[in-house]
């Protein structure tokens, strides 16, 4: 087995820790990883775009399986790009029973990303998901691996089905996940059969996996069992960029709408390091200084995604990116964990940010709509079918649904605001494109170190360079 890298570029959803990113990290020699989440989403869109570089069109060449890539650029791909004013045509909502043709784009969208990342270098690339997007696991786990992806990080959740699931894959059997589906005590599962690609089961490598966790709690439980445990952990501090495990504490919002946190939600390190299992330190970390900290307290390293996030090579839009970079050159940069924009119902950190839905006129002044749908959970209709909610979608619609209404009223549309902030938003019918809605660590001492150094901003190499510093 390859040794670990000591440096892990996170993974940064959506698109964000985009393939170009990840492969310039690989190719410094420490862990570039793709976000896959909505990936299927990304890639139908930049098809629909013209695919103006041709990336996307030659991983696609390389996917084993050519009917089925047939049948995605027939669906998607438009020559020279769509008509800017027109809105793109999405792709299938994910649902407990797919039909062969979204579960076909989950697979070659995954492997695209991966692909591309992989594509002439020997370094390593991870992928990171949400174990809390449960029901495009198991197809994503399977592109990634057809493109021979390293390693699998899954936060968001408990992410405890995986090893199992990367286990029987890696044997090219077929697999089934249990789901969770809300207001019934019954059991729901998905099936999954590799062969659903080229009529064929693969033997394939099994990558490593490690689930993302805040507590050392969570470490023993995974720790506990052969068949949950995994082959190591990113403990993420609160300052985290993304989605933070909730406080510990009940009642733990202020009076404005933040998350607040204490000393009972720090992970205790030393139990981590007594598991034996290697680690990684996240949120904060991201310092030359913070590098040498994590080693000494017995991490392989640490795993960075803010000065990522902001470096050239990012998914973030160019306009997106120097925007924060400006706010942070003015020290004008306001971080809130915003304990209910997300429909997960994880704490979130926000930007706040000019022009974007982190302005309260802005957000009332969408229109709710939930046209992507990859945080909607299913839940059991009271007439025995299941549907499928989220807090972020038209709250007479969530209401119908048994949402509650205090949950929907501050709740944001993550998906397209996320597509909006890569640059991928979608058009509506007014002509408005959807707004965008960053989010950023909330220690930015590595970002405003760099910015001083490279007050035009830096690239993936220059950030890994800064972090090395003190080795
Ligand atoms: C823009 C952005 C998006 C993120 N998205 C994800 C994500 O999709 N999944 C995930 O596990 N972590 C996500 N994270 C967390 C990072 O992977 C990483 O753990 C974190 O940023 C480390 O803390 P730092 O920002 O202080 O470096 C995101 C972070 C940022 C800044």
């Amino acid at each position: 087995m390859r040794k670990h890298p000591a440096i892990i570029q996170g993974g940064m959803g959506i698109a964000v820790s985009s393939w170009r990113l990840a492969k310039d990290v690989a190719i410094q020699g420490e862990l570039g990883v793709i976000s896959g989440t909505a990936i299927d989403s990304v890639m139908a869109r930049r098809l629909q775009d013209g695919d103006p570089t041709g990336d996307t069109q030659r991983a696609l060449s390389h996917f084993p399986d050519v009917i089925v890539v047939q049948e995605i650029l027939k669906r998607f791909f438009i020559e020279g790009g769509k008509d800017p004013k027109r809105p793109y045509i999405d792709v299938p909502k994910l649902i407990v029973k797919p039909t062969a043709f979204a579960l076909h784009l989950l697979i070659v969208s995954t492997f695209v990303e991966v692909w591309l990342a992989k594509e002439n270098h020997d370094g390593l690339v991870g992928m990171n998901i949400l174990e809390k997007i449960q029901l495009a696991i198991p197809a994503q786990l399977y592109g990634a691996m057809l493109a021979g992806v390293d390693y699998i990080l899954i936060g968001a959740g408990i992410p405890a089905q995986i090893p199992r699931l990367l286990n029987w894959l890696s044997l090219g059997n077929s697999i089934t996940m249990k789901v969770d589906v809300e207001d019934t005590n019954d059991k729901y599962q998905i099936g999954f059969d590799p062969a659903c690609i080229d009529g064929v089961h693969y033997p394939i490598k099994r990558p490593q996996f490690l689930a993302i966790v805040s507590s050392h709690a969570l470490v023993s439980y995974l720790n506990k069992d052969a068949e949950t445990k995994p082959d190591g952990f990113v403990i993420e501090y609160h300052v985290a960029g993304g989605h933070n495990a909730p406080p510990r504490a009940k009642n733990s919002t202020d009076a404005n709408g933040e998350a607040v946190y204490s000393d009972a939600d720090m992970p205790n390190l030393e139990k981590v390091v007594a598991s034996g299992s290697p680690f990684w330190l996240a949120g904060g970390f991201g310092t030359p200084e913070k590098f040498v900290e994590a080693k000494a307290l017995g991490a392989q390293g640490i795993q960075v995604g803010s000065i990522f996030a902001l470096c050239n090579e990012s998914g973030f839009t160019p306009e997106l990116r120097s925007q924060v970079l400006s706010s942070l050159a003015a020290g004008e940069t306001r971080v809130v964990t915003d304990a209910s924009a997300s429909p997960t119902g994880f704490p979130f950190k926000v930007i706040e940010l000019d022009a974007t839905l982190s302005e309260p006129e802005l957000f009332a002044k969408r229109a709710r709509k939930c046209d992507l749908g990859y945080l909607r959970t299913p839940f059991k209709r009271e007439s025995g079918g299941i549907g499928y909610r989220c807090p972020g979608e038209p709250i007479d619609t969530y209401l119908f649904k048994n949402g509650e209404e205090e949950e929907a009223l501050t709740s944001k549309c993550l998906c397209n605001a996320l597509m909006a902030d890569i640059g991928l938003g979608q058009i509506r019918p007014d002509g408005r494109t959807e707004l965008a809605l960053i989010t950023i660590g909330s220690d930015l001492v590595g970002p405003m170190q760099l910015l001083a150094r490279f007050p035009d901003g830096w690239s993936a190499k220059q950030g890994l360079n800064y972090l090395r510093t003190a080795q």
